[in-house]
């Protein structure tokens, strides 16, 4: 990806305005990556020469947490959580059910750009184990079977917003 004119204007505002700020480069990273809808390459090199920080430091705190992607994400992200109550609970039968059902692994997107699958470390719901989120959405004590259902649900709330959209034009 180049970056154009525009984005490095938006890369410099961001960056100017949390630059001084306590733990500014998750959030400028954060607030990157609500614009781009991902971090690629260019983008992190540009971060770094203008903080003057290692590429090698911010791709280290890209790939660390699980919030940030290099690749562009589907409209819905899906995190399996793999922490120890989760797993102890089911979570990997669950995580199969998802990847059967869409046809992807963990770290990939479904071909539509619909939903992307990630595995993540405990997200501190563990009374309601096994848990996958799908973006904000915290759905608990599941079941391989519950998936299907489930994943209908936001396909069909995407087709509507599709048919919605189509009417307003
Ligand atoms: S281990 Fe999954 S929410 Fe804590």
């Amino acid at each position: 990806m180049e970056l154009k004119e525009e984005d490095i204007k938006v890369l410099d505002e961001i960056i100017s305005k949390y630059e001084t700020e306590q733990g500014m480069l998750i959030r400028i990273l954060q607030k990157s990556q609500k614009h781009f809808g991902y971090l690629p390459l260019e983008v992190q090199s540009y971060i770094s020469e203008k903080l003057n920080i290692p590429i090698s430091k911010v791709n280290g705190v890209v790939t660390f947490y699980s919030l940030f992607s290099e690749k562009p994400r589907g409209k819905y992200t899906i995190g399996v959580c793999l922490g120890t109550a989760c797993y102890v609970k089911g979570a990997q039968e669950v995580l199969d059910a998802i990847k059967d059902e869409l046809q992807i692994n963990v770290d990939e997107t479904t071909m539509d750009g619909l939903f992307t699958l990630k595995a993540t470390r405990c997200i501190g719901a563990c009374g309601l184990a096994p848990v996958v989120t799908i973006n904000d959405e915290v759905h608990g004590r599941l079941t391989p079977s519950d998936i299907p259902s489930i994943l209908y649900k936001y396909i069909k709330t995407h087709k509507k917003n599709d048919l919605e959209t189509m009417e307003v034009k």
